[in-house]
């Protein structure tokens, strides 16, 4: 069974992320942008990962439970993450993400 499934919303950066109960997605970063979630339904867990470079794999350097109505944030400076559903239902969330212009 999948992890999530993401629905975009046509004509924009949103999407809506339903995510499967007790599943957790992959560690994963979101490379040249800045990442942002919003919980509307659910529990989700996420791990904050440090990456060590050179094949040495991950550090985990943050945990967090994000229920309905909080957000979280994530960009390269502060490295990638898992989101585990903990609940026993499906979750969900919004996304918006904006592209880093570098200047
Ligand atoms: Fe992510």
């Amino acid at each position: 069974m999948v992890c999530y499934r993401k629905i975009k919303v046509p004509f924009s950066n949103i999407f809506f992320i339903r995510w499967t109960p007790k599943k957790i997605s992959p560690i994963h970063s979101h490379p040249g942008v800045e990442s942002n979630m919003f919980v509307l339904k659910g529990k989700l867990n996420e791990s904050l990962y440090m990456n060590l470079g050179d094949k040495k794999g991950y550090y985990m350097i943050n945990n967090n439970v994000i229920t309905p109505y909080q957000c979280s944030h994530i960009n390269d400076k502060k490295g990638s993450h898992t989101i585990q559903n903990i609940s026993d239902k499906y979750a969900w969330s919004v996304h918006y993400q904006k592209s880093i212009n570098p200047s």
